[in-house]
């Protein structure tokens, strides 16, 4: 078992993830300011897991902060081993209004983390990269081989720390161990209900926008495009349950403690797409609520469809997704349910 920093753990990922590393037996430090997610979140998890972990609260890019951590945690005789670096900025829209706040907190942070790691010997990393770096994809499924051309900041901040990580193995790849996991679209929650995906205002995804819809903060979903190329005409995404996510890091973790140093950069997928149409019936089906829509103009930057190929990820990691569209949308729906306004107000 390992001592593990989380740079963003009180997220909608970190903290599902979180959850499968303590019920490893693994030791946990989160780092994360709360910028995006709520302390509440944490006390969660420690009571889901039945174990505690060390909270620091505070700024990824700050590095007399970073330097303390891993500092004091080599002082307790209980080093740093890995880090899970999940804490960043993630909305598109966001990233094309505010560049420089993301190429800060996104590329800036990233290598304020990894100057520290190396300063003192921690050389093992998964890092959250995203599906959105193959921008529109030329070959569906897309292979972890398809070009790397994002269409937004927030994908090019993403490739641009896919890059880094690259030359930095290059210079040392006898002691750095890595892995770039691209996600597709993570949904759903804890099976408890316990935490799940908290947004901040209008949701900008199908899924926390479904859900709200199904118990009425929102009236309506708009679906967004009716005429792309597919079977229903609505988009094709490939929805990753969040527990199947968080899984695919404790493997990805295990793969590189126990393997020789290297670069992994795997697709996080299920492989299979569902529309926007086939997630609002399921969702309906899950929650016994309707879901009104409405279809709308297509939103500028869509792709039709986006499914990984994730059979390198199997391959590699002995992992491969375990529940359904009916299981994200039951587990999510639980989470919804129990929480209608999301961590607001809750203890
Ligand atoms: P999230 O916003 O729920 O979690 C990110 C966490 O990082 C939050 O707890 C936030 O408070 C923290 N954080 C942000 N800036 C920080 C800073 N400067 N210092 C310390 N903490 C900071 O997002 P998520 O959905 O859990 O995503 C986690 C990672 O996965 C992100 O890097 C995101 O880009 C990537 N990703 C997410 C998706 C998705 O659909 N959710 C898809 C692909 C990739
Ligand atoms: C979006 C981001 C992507 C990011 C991902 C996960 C864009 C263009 N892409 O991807 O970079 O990695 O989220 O955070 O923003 N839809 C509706 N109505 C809605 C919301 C969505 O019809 O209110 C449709 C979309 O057109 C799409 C599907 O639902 O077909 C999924 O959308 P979304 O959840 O936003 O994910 P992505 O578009 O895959």
């Amino acid at each position: 078992m390992a001592r593990l920093l989380i740079t963003g753990g009180a997220g909608f990922i970190g903290s599902h993830t979180c959850v499968v590393l303590l019920e490893a037996g693994h030791d946990l430090v989160v780092l994360d300011d709360f910028s995006n997610s709520s302390p509440v979140a944490l006390e969660r998890v420690q009571e889901l897991a039945g174990r505690s972990l060390e909270l620091v609260r505070g700024d990824l890019r700050d590095p007399v902060l970073l330097e303390q951590v891993f500092a004091s945690a080599d002082a307790a005789g209980a080093p740093i081993e890995a880090v899970i670096h999940f804490a960043g900025l993630k909305a598109v829209g966001e990233s094309v209004a505010q560049p420089l706040r993301y190429w800060d907190v996104n590329v800036a942070g990233s290598r304020a983390l990894l100057s520290t790691m190396d300063a003192h010997g921690c050389r093992t990393l998964v890092f959250s990269s995203s599906a959105t770096l193959y921008g529109y994809p030329e070959t569906v499924p897309i292979p972890e081989t398809a070009p790397v051309q994002p269409i937004n900041p927030y994908g090019h901040t993403k490739a641009s720390v896919e890059r880094m990580l690259a030359d930095l193995a290059a210079s040392a790849p006898d002691a750095w161990r890595i892995a770039c996991l691209r996600y597709f679209n993570p949904v759903g929650a804890h099976p408890s209900g316990r935490i799940g995906e908290d947004p901040n205002g209008i949701p900008n995804n199908l899924f926390p926008f479904v859900s709200q819809v199904a118990i009425g903060r929102r009236q309506r979903l708009s679906v967004f495009g009716g005429d792309w190329p597919t079977p229903d005409g609505s988009g094709v995404r490939d929805y990753i349950h969040v527990m199947d996510l968080a899984e695919g890091h404790r493997a990805a973790l295990d793969a590189l403690l126990g393997d020789r140093p290297q670069l992994l950069t795997l697709n996080l997928g299920s492989g299979v797409g569902a529309s926007v149409l086939e997630v609002v019936r399921a969702f309906e089906a899950a929650s016994g609520r309707a879901v009104p829509y409405e279809v709308v103009d297509r939103r500028p930057g869509d792709a039709a469809i986006t499914v990984a190929d994730p059979s390198l990820a199997a391959e590699r990691l002995g992992w491969r997704t375990q529940r359904s569209l009916a299981d994200m949308c039951r587990d999510g729906w639980a989470w919804q349910s129990a929480n209608p306004q999301g961590y607001q107000g809750a203890s």
